[in-house]
């Protein structure tokens, strides 16, 4: 080993001991006679002094060093000066008394500074990748990130799962986005497509009875990029058979209760954590994966507007449109800029307009509204107390279609909590939203798209509405919310094959389409399947909120950027002519 501790390590219990160190110029700070350096690796940084009276060689090396030389230091730990202690430094009690340094590599001056947090351009941070995966922030959402597989992986062994890994070259294995393809050169003219997850492969598993089994695995799936998404990214893969519904949801709350309890300082905000149904979430916050950390839920008032002068509101009630309310606290005083600011987001997001009540201040509470005047004064009341509104309060009112409805206050809620600060970063909140549609329908191929994926078992009670009522039934599909984020998809699934068929067809695969497709998962249905669920937590959407991070290339050690390149090392990359006609394949419409 070149060195005998790491640096962060050293104590005032090692002073008088001889050490040999290694790592990076963090910063060097020349007193002439003196000079300081503090030298840092994966654990901490230790204070390194090097006095020219006492050793003018390693003075003299240590004159020559700059930031980011690669340097091996011997010495002897001693205790700082009475007065330069720095009790925020792990190592802040000691520094080493070098008697040799050695460079083992030089550094260019680095294009952004590693040792400051200041903001670097991301364009920049990428290219550069291996010096930004040097500065603490990076560093701590990497070793976080470590930790958290390493808990999850202790947690399924100690509860009898077994890791498998499962291929990447395979067949298509969809989860609502595009293939990535693998041209095969043994095969002219055919390609593999790697996993979007590995759904059927785990499903195998169980019918292969190994009854518990997880994987870390890597998913592939071209799809539109944002924030929250990659090209490739990991998920904790699970499946386990003779399983319902709530042993997958306990298994996983446990494990994600464990790990924000023994790896981050985060408040849990539900413990155990809230269930919503699919419903409930898209009416009370407007959304299937509501921010829970703060409160701006909905109401919905349909009732009384519906009896109002107001005839938008009456005659949305008459077509069975609800009309709901959101209560804004503190925020009466809003101006019409502002009110008119979030009725434009309302519209962006598909309503036809936004009417508002602000609460003025003081005992009376008189309601300003251009609505108010359509209201009854006991309307008006039934209206703030259904609200629980007070003096100062703003409240917010969409009425149209119900989706619409939950669009714009979706819309509201993220805008006004961001605005607004609502979202305390020191908490997170869990919560599980249950009985989803089994379907969507698809207005532009005028069919029903799984909403989950295609192995989902509908609700057994629900069976009967398949040929009659598609639209109704509810899958046994449980996602796992957080703060505003889908952090884990997973549900109870189909182990009959005539019930996979059946879904198959509803979603318009004819009996040939499927049998080349999925042919191997009715095949093996067959043979004494198991009753199975699984999940599949996003361990990247995971880790970027145990970090706060507002996005999951901050803990992903080498991401694609936002246009799906790799800026450091170039990729997708054009290749040699050589090997697209090894592979039977042509570029064609490509321009320069
Ligand atoms: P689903 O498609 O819901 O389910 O994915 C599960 C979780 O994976 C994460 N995730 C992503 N993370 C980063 N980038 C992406 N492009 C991306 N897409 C998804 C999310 C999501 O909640 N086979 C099923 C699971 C199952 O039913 O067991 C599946 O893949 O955190």
């Amino acid at each position: 080993m070149l060195k005998t501790h790491h640096c962060g390590e050293l104590r005032a219990a090692n002073i008088g001991q001889e050490v040999t160190l290694a790592g990076w110029v963090n910063r060097r700070r020349d007193q002439g006679g003196l000079i300081f350096i503090d030298l840092r690796d994966r654990w901490g940084v230790t204070q390194v002094a090097i006095d020219a009276q006492t050793n003018a060689e390693a003075h003299q090396a240590a004159a020559d060093v700059r930031s980011e030389y690669v340097i091996q230091v011997r010495g002897k730990v001693r205790p700082r000066p009475a007065g330069a202690e720095n009790p925020n430094m792990a190592t802040g009690e000691i520094e080493v008394e070098a008697s040799a340094i050695k460079v083992l590599n030089a550094a260019k001056t680095t294009p952004f500074e590693i040792n400051a947090e200041t903001k670097v351009d991301e364009t920049v941070r990428l290219r550069y990748r291996y010096l930004d995966l040097r500065r603490s922030r990076m560093q701590r959402n990497i070793i976080l990130r470590g930790q958290v597989t390493k808990f999850i992986r202790d947690y399924l062994y100690e509860r009898r799962f077994l890791e498998i890994e499962t291929p990447i070259l395979f067949k298509t294995t969809p989860e609502g986005a595009r293939d990535y393809l693998v041209p095969s050169r043994v095969h002219p003219g055919k390609f593999y497509a790697l996993p979007q997850s590995p759904q059927q492969l785990k499903q195998l598993l169980m019918v292969a009875g190994y009854e518990r089994y997880f994987q870390i695995a890597r998913c592939f799936r071209d799809e539109d990029q944002r924030g929250d998404r990659q090209p490739e990214f990991t998920q904790l893969d699970m499946e386990m058979s003779f399983v319902e519904r709530d042993d997958v949801m306990d298994l996983v709350e446990g494990m994600m209760i464990g790990i924000v309890e023994k790896l981050t300082d985060l408040e849990l905000v539900y413990k155990p954590f809230r269930r919503l149904t699919h419903k409930e979430a898209l009416e009370r916050y407007g959304s299937d994966k509501p921010d829970l950390r703060y409160d701006l839920h909905i109401v919905d008032i349909t009732e009384i507007a519906g009896k109002s002068a107001f005839n938008a509101f009456v005659n949305n009630a008459e077509q069975n449109k609800p009309t709901r309310a959101m209560l804004v606290p503190k925020c009466g005083h809003y101006s019409r800029k502002q009110l008119s600011d979030l009725e434009e987001l309302a519209k962006a997001a598909g309503a036809r307009g936004m009417a508002y009540m602000a609460i003025e201040e003081g005992e009376q509470g008189q309601i300003k509204s251009p609505i108010g005047k359509f209201f009854s004064v006991d309307q008006l009341v039934a209206l703030t107390d259904k609200l629980e509104a007070k003096p100062g309060d703003l409240i917010l009112i969409v009425s149209d279609a119900s989706n619409v409805v939950s669009a714009a206050f979706d819309a509201l809620r993220r805008h006004l909590a961001e605005q607004l600060q609502l979202a305390d970063p020191k908490k997170i909140a869990f919560a599980w939203v249950i009985d989803f549609p089994l379907f969507e329908w698809n207005a532009d191929e005028k069919r029903w798209d799984p909403s989950h994926h295609l192995f989902t078992s509908p609700m057994a009670e629900d069976i009967p509405l398949l040929d009659s009522e598609p639209g109704k039934v509810r899958g046994q599909q449980y996602d796992l919310v957080c703060n505003g984020y889908e952090a884990a998809g997973g549900s109870i699934r189909i182990h009959d094959r005539a019930l996979q068929e059946k879904i198959f067809g509803l979603i318009g695969l004819d009996v040939e389409d499927a049998k080349q497709r999925f042919g191997h998962m009715l095949e093996a249905f067959e043979y004494g399947t198991p009753p199975h669920g699984g999940i599949a937590p996003g361990i990247d959407r995971l880790v970027m909120l145990l970090t706060n991070e507002p996005n999951i290339r901050e803990v992903t050690a080498f991401p694609k950027s936002q246009q799906g390149i790799d800026l450091m090392a170039g990729a997708p990359s054009e290749v040699e002519p050589k090997q697209l006609e090894e592979l039977h394949i042509a570029v064609v419409g490509v321009e320069d």
